[in-house]
């Protein structure tokens, strides 16, 4: 609950209050009360180096320590009243803290800026929620693997312009996705360095006449480094647009996958059933079973996508250093920490509740002429040249779309009609089974290939 207390003005400087609609309009507290025990943790860090520093006594140190563990339970509690009068998380701290411990609570903002303190704070929440993330990237792409690992031997047919290509293992396309995942995992983590700088320090932008040991502060958060310039240090928001970018990506792998899925799904394909758990019933159609979950990460994908675009727009046009704009870089990031969190946690038990239809797949798969390519290939190792291997396979199909079958079906007196290379081995070369096997590098969709990749990931992931 956040209480309205009776309006009061900044300091002596101001003649009058407030109005109430600026109030409103210029309160942060409703949303970053999110950061709350990483305010609390920064300012534990602040004061620990303030009483090393001799800038503040040991006996003030204690006092905060003290005040500051009270206000830490109140607020996991829910005890802890807020109020919209001190505007932000952290003066509605700092102003419980002097209640509780007095004059000791008014030093623990010595040598500090809010500018500094809250570009602190993000930093601490986002290495942390990245941390989180990581775990959860990790968990889907086990669910994809574990998947994959039943499926090496599932043939279906691979799509250019959905358009049956070549025919492909199931788990050769899965992989593709534990693939992304994984440069998604490097792109975080790469991130996550950058993220981990102390802005402390900075103050408002310019430093601090104080004898302070930033090294320290930065050592007690597990920061890698400090910033290294102040007024970057406190107008900088990179971090966050960066960390966006790489959300973005991961909902857009995972928007293509949630688009496959609802496709896979429907009665018209059919390759796969996703468990009822995900799906929902439509109120008028009794019939119906619905792809919810998939629809709805392709539908957020665009929420997020949106926080990255409203992210740069905001730091566009900022003049160093701290401005008040950036109060605004919260809600998008802390929206897209909580629908990626989400979408990552459903989707790996989604991926893990599918039931595949491996004879729906070869079906397709035997249709469209997907192992053409594999004749093909087959004159060319038999010395023709490529382009003339194209087109007497292209007459090939045509033929044998005429007759409405494939060209497995054909004899190999109608087959040696468009090359006499054509011998009875090429049987072997135009089954689903021939055509995977054939593609036997790193890379390919080959049954031992896949299986290797899968081995890789597996050891790379754990
Ligand atoms: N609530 C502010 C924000 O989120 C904190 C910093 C305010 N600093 C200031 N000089 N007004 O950015």
């Amino acid at each position: 609950m956040v209480h309205t207390q009776d309006n009061h003005t900044w300091s002596g400087r101001f003649a009058e209050p407030v109005a109430e609609l600026v109030k409103r309009y210029t309160a942060s507290v409703d949303f970053d009360r999110k950061l709350a025990l990483f305010d609390i943790q920064g300012s534990l860090a602040h004061a620990q180096m303030l009483a090393a520093c001799a800038i503040i006594s040991p006996e003030d140190l204690i006092q905060i320590q003290s005040g500051l563990a009270q206000i830490q339970t109140e607020i996991t509690e829910g005890d802890f009243i807020w109020s919209l009068d001190l505007e932000d998380v952290h003066l509605n701290i700092e102003k419980r803290l002097t209640t509780l411990v007095g004059d000791a609570g008014k030093r623990l903002h010595t040598g500090r800026s809010r500018n500094d303190q809250v570009a602190t704070d993000i930093r601490l929440y986002l290495r942390s929620a990245i941390d989180d993330l990581s775990q959860l990237i990790k968990a889907l792409q086990l669910a994809f693997l574990k998947l994959a690992e039943q499926h090496t031997h599932t043939i279906m047919p691979g799509f250019t312009h959905l358009q049956v290509a070549q025919p492909i293992s199931f788990a050769h396309h899965l992989m593709a996705y534990v693939e992304m995942l994984k440069r998604d995992m490097e792109r975080l983590q790469d991130c996550r360095k950058r993220v981990n700088r102390l802005p402390l320090g900075a103050a408002a932008l310019a430093g601090t006449s104080y004898p302070i040991n930033r090294m320290m502060v930065a050592d007690l958060l597990s920061f890698e480094a400090v910033c290294e310039n102040s007024l970057d240090a406190v107008s900088d928001r990179d971090f966050a647009i960066e960390f966006t970018a790489c959300a973005a990506l991961i909902m857009t792998h995972l928007s293509r996958c949630s688009e496959e899925l609802i496709l896979w799904m429907s009665p018209m394909v059919g390759f796969i059933d996703i468990a009822d758990r995900f799906c929902t019933g439509s109120s008028i159609m009794p019939q119906k079973k619905n792809p919810d979950v998939p629809e709805l990460v392709r539908g957020k994908t665009g929420r997020v996508n949106g926080h990255l675009v409203a992210l740069l727009t905001l730091m566009k046009g900022q003049p160093l250093a701290y401005n008040k704009d950036n109060q605004e870089d919260k809600e998008p990031l802390f929206d897209t920490v909580d629908t990626l969190t989400q979408t990552l946690r459903i989707y790996a038990d989604m991926i893990a509740g599918i039931t595949v239809k491996p004879d729906a797949m070869r079906k397709a798969a035997l249709q469209g002429y997907a192992t053409a390519t594999d004749l093909a290939d087959y004159l060319v190792k038999k010395g023709l040249p490529f382009r003339d291997a194209h087109e007497a396979v292209a007459l090939a199909v045509r033929f044998a779309e005429q007759r409405a079958c494939d060209l497995s079906d054909l004899s190999l007196a109608e087959l040696k009609d468009f090359s006499d290379l054509i011998e009875d081995d090429i049987y072997q070369v135009l089954s689903l089974e021939g055509s995977l096997a054939s593609r036997n590098h790193i890379g390919g969709t080959a049954p031992n290939q896949v299986q290797a990749a899968i081995a890789r990931a597996r050891h790379s992931i754990s």
